[in-house]
């Protein structure tokens, strides 16, 4: 199937000089970086907004990239970048829903680019990643592609991308300007390197919304961070 893609600020100078610098260093990093995951401390912090644009970065330059929407909480790609609606994705494939030709959209505006959405909301996003599907279609992408990129959810809340990262050559983290405090940070790298994944990279990004320089420190009510629709549901 076929999509074409809006990529906002696409004409920006400065977006596209800073994706040109991080698409040659990821090329230069070695061919043993396929496959990445991309996360964050937090949400709104510019993870999909970086995947998409390095993706069309090195599409650019001749490589075949797919994407994996693996935020199955609560993607935004498929409204903010596409006319489609109601369409399947990595949910109903690794739920066995719908074949991977069904799930699999080919980017008209930009040769090169493939990438599976999110799909729906499944109740077990976490088993859905940990299981054996996931890991066969990533080993089948590696064959296909010349980079996977892996959208993720954001580390603080849940860990979806440490599963992400298990099946990866290396993790990237997207830093908003002023959005995470230097703690919670040592924290979130931390958990990835326990978890065995290589930090390859922090992007620092600035996503030009103005808001308080840090998060408040103060406990979340219900004694956890929630996001996705389960944090829509616990209310
Ligand atoms: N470098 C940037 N320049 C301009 N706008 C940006 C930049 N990075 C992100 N944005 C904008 O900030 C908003 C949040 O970005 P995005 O959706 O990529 O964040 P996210 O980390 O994927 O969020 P979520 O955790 O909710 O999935 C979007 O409107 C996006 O277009
Ligand atoms: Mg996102």
């Amino acid at each position: 199937m076929n999509v074409s893609f809006r990529f906002p600020l696409e004409d920006n100078y400065f977006i596209n000089e800073a994706f040109n610098t991080l698409s040659i260093n990821l090329r230069f990093s070695g061919p043993d970086r396929k496959v990445i995951t991309m996360t964050s401390c937090f949400e709104n912090e510019g993870k999909s907004f970086t995947v998409l644009q390095l993706a069309r970065h090195l599409c650019l330059d001749g490589k075949r990239v797919i994407v994996i929407d693996a935020d199955m909480r609560k993607s935004m790609i498929v409204a903010k970048y596409t006319e489609l609606s109601g369409i399947k994705g990595l949910s109903e494939l690794l739920s066995e829903m719908v074949t991977l030709d069904e799930a699999l959209y080919h980017v008209d505006n930009i040769p090169g680019m493939d990438i599976i959405f999110s799909g729906d909301y499944p109740p077990n996003p976490c088993v859905l990643l940990g299981n054996h599907r996931f890991h066969d279609l990533i080993a089948q992408f590696r064959e296909q592609y010349d980079y996977v990129l892996i959208d993720n959810a954001p580390l603080v809340p849940v860990v979806d991308a440490l599963l992400c990262a298990k099946v990866s050559d290396g993790v990237v983290l997207i830093v908003n300007r002023g959005s995470v405090r230097q703690k919670v940070l040592r924290s979130v790298t931390g958990q990835i390197e326990k978890s065995g994944a290589e930090l390859i990279g922090v992007i620092l990004n600035d996503n030009g919304k103005k808001k308080s320089p840090f998060r408040r420190k103060r406990k979340p009510k219900n004694g956890y961070y929630s996001y996705g629709k389960s944090a829509k549901d616990s209310k």
